[in-house]
């Protein structure tokens, strides 16, 4: 079997990243710890399915190339640790989580020490990804990577563009870190954008044909920008979503990481605390600022309902 990778993890990027290989020509076998996720896209696609970890490394042809699309932490590294004993030495691993660059770092010495090759990559695209193609960021080595490249470029936009083999372990988060933190600061300055122009009711805006216009010519068009008219298109108010935001720790690590490097960041921290305040953890701060205000001045309170 030529061109063959194994893809371990099938959710949204897991599988769309699978069906982007095997349409793009590689030989793909898919194992998902839920058995009926492979067998589906099996049974959808024509690729192979895995019903457990020894099948899937007995499936493919040395050297292996597997690519893990899980959860960073304990998901990714617990299949690291019932991989690694089925491996052989050139085998390559590809940890395609949005992991910490420091763990990565440690990660690949352990699986390098087995004589199994790793490669951090850092992959940007999301559910659009099937379509468009990925931006992959990947760190690992020279021999590593070009193990990998086949894959790389069928997954990117265009076999030699938007993927870049960024430098040693733990690059290709890094990299990827940081994109996911300017994407934070890029998406607060968009959002607060509307908002305001939301506030001058007296203009009865159209934030749907502001956004369209936008797109066209403007210097802040974007992809961000692109979705953006596109659901405005259908509901500018938002009523009916709830003002929270969730973050997944990669604007977190970004903030951190320019604290240690002592390089000012204040709108990707600012962007980040904002997503705090939204999960309701600058409440407390407001109580307080209420009752202070209550304390020497008398103002009024609000009460909660
Ligand atoms: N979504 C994005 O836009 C995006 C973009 C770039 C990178 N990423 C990264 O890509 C990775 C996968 O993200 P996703 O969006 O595809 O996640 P997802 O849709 O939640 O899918 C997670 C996959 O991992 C499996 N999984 C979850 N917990 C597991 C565990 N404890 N042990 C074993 N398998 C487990 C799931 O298996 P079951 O189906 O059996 O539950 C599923 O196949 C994450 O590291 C994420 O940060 C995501």
């Amino acid at each position: 079997m030529k061109n063959a990778i194994g893809m371990v993890g099938l959710g949204r990027m897991g599988a769309n990243m699978a069906r982007r290989l095997h349409q793009g020509g590689a030989q793909v076998v898919v194992y998902n710890r839920h058995v009926d996720k492979a067998e589906a896209l099996a049974r959808e696609s024509g690729m192979a399915a895995a019903g457990t970890l020894e099948a899937l490394v007995a499936a493919l042809p040395s050297p292996r190339v597997l690519w893990l699309m899980l959860p960073a932490g304990d998901a990714t590294q617990s299949h690291i640790d019932a991989l690694l004993p089925l491996l052989s030495a050139g085998d390559v691993l590809v940890n395609g989580a949005n992991a910490q660059h420091e763990t990565s770092i440690a990660q690949a010495a352990h699986v390098e020490q087995a004589g199994v090759r790793y490669v951090d990559a850092g992959v940007s695209g999301g559910v659009w990804g099937l379509q468009e193609g990925y931006a992959l960021m990947v760190g690992g080595s020279r021999e590593a990577v070009a193990a990998v490249a086949p894959f790389l470029r069928i997954l990117a936009p265009a076999p030699d563009q938007g993927w870049l083999h960024c430098g040693p372990v733990g690059s290709g988060h890094f990299v990827k870190m940081v994109h996911n933190g300017i994407e934070y600061g890029m998406m607060q300055a968009l959002a607060e954008g509307f908002a305001i122009l939301k506030g001058k009711e007296a203009f009865h805006l159209d934030l749907a044909q502001v956004a369209e216009m936008w797109r066209h010519g403007s210097v802040v068009r974007s992809w961000l920008l692109d979705l953006s008219a596109d659901f405005l298109k259908k509901d500018q108010a938002l009523d009916s979503i709830a003002p929270v935001v969730a973050d997944s720790g990669e604007g977190l690590w970004t903030a951190q990481a320019a604290l240690d490097l002592k390089i000012p960041a204040p709108v990707i921290t600012l962007a980040l605390q904002m997503r705090w305040a939204s999960q309701g953890h600058a409440d407390y701060t407001a109580r307080m600022l209420a009752m202070m205000r209550n304390e020497f001045g008398g103002h009024a309170v609000q009460k909660e309902a």
